[in-house]
């Protein structure tokens, strides 16, 4: 049991979890390793540190790590998203701005359009941009100073060849194993306040696909529920009771997760069947079934990738079986309309 002030002054925001130093990171063992050679080898160096690219499932850390690495090489981090970025322009005015050694975050790197992936290379590699002011003049070309960029994406693969080729370093984030977020999550309800018994932070953790921010909401979640009958303690009880009001069954499993099981089993009949199908059939959107539901459904053992395609495993079927209520409930419309669809 981890003993904690009592609730005064409760703060639920994701800001408020976030870990400030590479100290107080938790997990992610070997790209820690490597990001504090990087670090030390730039600050010994008096060197601006390379361009990092970090990639890994929504919710992993990939914001957090860039928040670190600013904190550690004690830069300014200037942070924008990739799609809100219309036209070169913008990209080359906000690089034009930048501080020497300042970092560039930019999130969501994949979505950058293909003229302004352009502007990036030039800037990444040579620190200069050139821009057209208007459609027939002639480009002028504008210095820029040393600057780190740190690129974020779910998906490595997304990214054109010349842009994965100016990374220094590429961080590939991995699903966090249990004790990892049960140090997590310990921490938070600590600096909520709260006192948690480590069969419960077990609980919490088995249900949070492998992810710190999942974890993180399961347990403010929680705390609510302990609000709410002005108890300061979080037992194993109060967490089990408190997941089926999240729609959670008890290996965590949502609804999205087991629409995709369900296809899988019953129209598949478990497969080999590719994703496009099976998220088709589920319901679901490319992105999620790609990024959120397989991630959880392969780290939990339930479903496997072959050749062919994904397939159920023994342990889904089994899983299947006992939520076959809940299974049950597979919007047919939905399936015949995306029948529909492909057809
Ligand atoms: N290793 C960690 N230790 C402690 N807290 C963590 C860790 N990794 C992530 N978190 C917490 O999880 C939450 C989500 O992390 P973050 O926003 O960095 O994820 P992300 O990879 O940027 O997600 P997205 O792809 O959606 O942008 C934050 O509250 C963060 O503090
Ligand atoms: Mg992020």
């Amino acid at each position: 049991m981890t003993t904690a002030a009592p609730p005064t002054q409760i703060s639920v925001n994701e800001r408020n979890f976030r870990p400030q130093t590479l100290g107080d990171f938790i997990g992610q063992r070997q790209l820690k390793q490597t990001m504090q050679l990087m670090l030390y080898s730039a600050k010994t160096r008096k060197a601006t540190l390379e361009h990092v690219a970090f990639f890994g499932g929504p919710g992993l850390g990939k914001t957090t790590l860039a928040a670190i690495i600013a904190h550690e090489a004690n830069s300014r981090l200037h942070e924008i998203a990739a799609p809100s970025i219309g036209r070169p322009g913008d990209l080359a005015s906000a690089l034009t701005m930048l501080q020497p050694n300042d970092i560039l975050f930019l999130d969501e790197i994949h979505a950058l359009k293909r003229d302004s992936a352009e502007t990036l290379y030039s800037a990444m590699e040579d620190f200069k941009v050139s821009i057209k002011l208007s459609k027939d003049s002639d480009p002028i070309t504008m210095k820029v100073h040393p600057f780190t960029l740190i690129g974020s994406t779910t998906d490595f693969g997304l990214l054109p060849g010349p842009m994965r080729a100016r990374f220094g370093h590429s961080f590939h984030l991995q699903p966090y194993t249990l004790d990892e977020l049960v140090q997590i999550i310990e921490r938070a309800a600590e600096k909520m306040g709260f006192f948690t018994e480590e069969e419960a932070l077990q609980a919490i953790a088995r249900r949070s696909r492998g992810t710190p921010r999942v974890a993180l909401r399961l347990l403010r979640r929680c705390v609510d529920v302990a609000i709410s009958s002005d108890e300061d303690f979080i037992d194993t009880e109060l967490v089990e009771a408190t997941m089926p009001i999240l729609g959670l069954d008890a290996l965590g499993l949502e609804e999205a997760d087991r629409q995709y099981l369900a296809a899988l089993i019953e129209i598949y009949r478990g497969g080999p069947a590719g994703l496009g199908a099976i998220a088709a059939n589920a319901g679901l959107d490319m992105s999620t079934a790609k990024n959120i539901v397989e991630p959880a459904l392969l780290l939990m053992g339930l479903v496997a990738r072959t050749p062919r395609g994904r397939r159920v495993t023994r342990a889904g079927h089994k899983h299947h079986q006992t939520f076959a209520q809940s299974a049950a409930s597979v919007n047919w419309n939905r399936i015949e309309a995306a029948d529909q669809a492909v057809n």
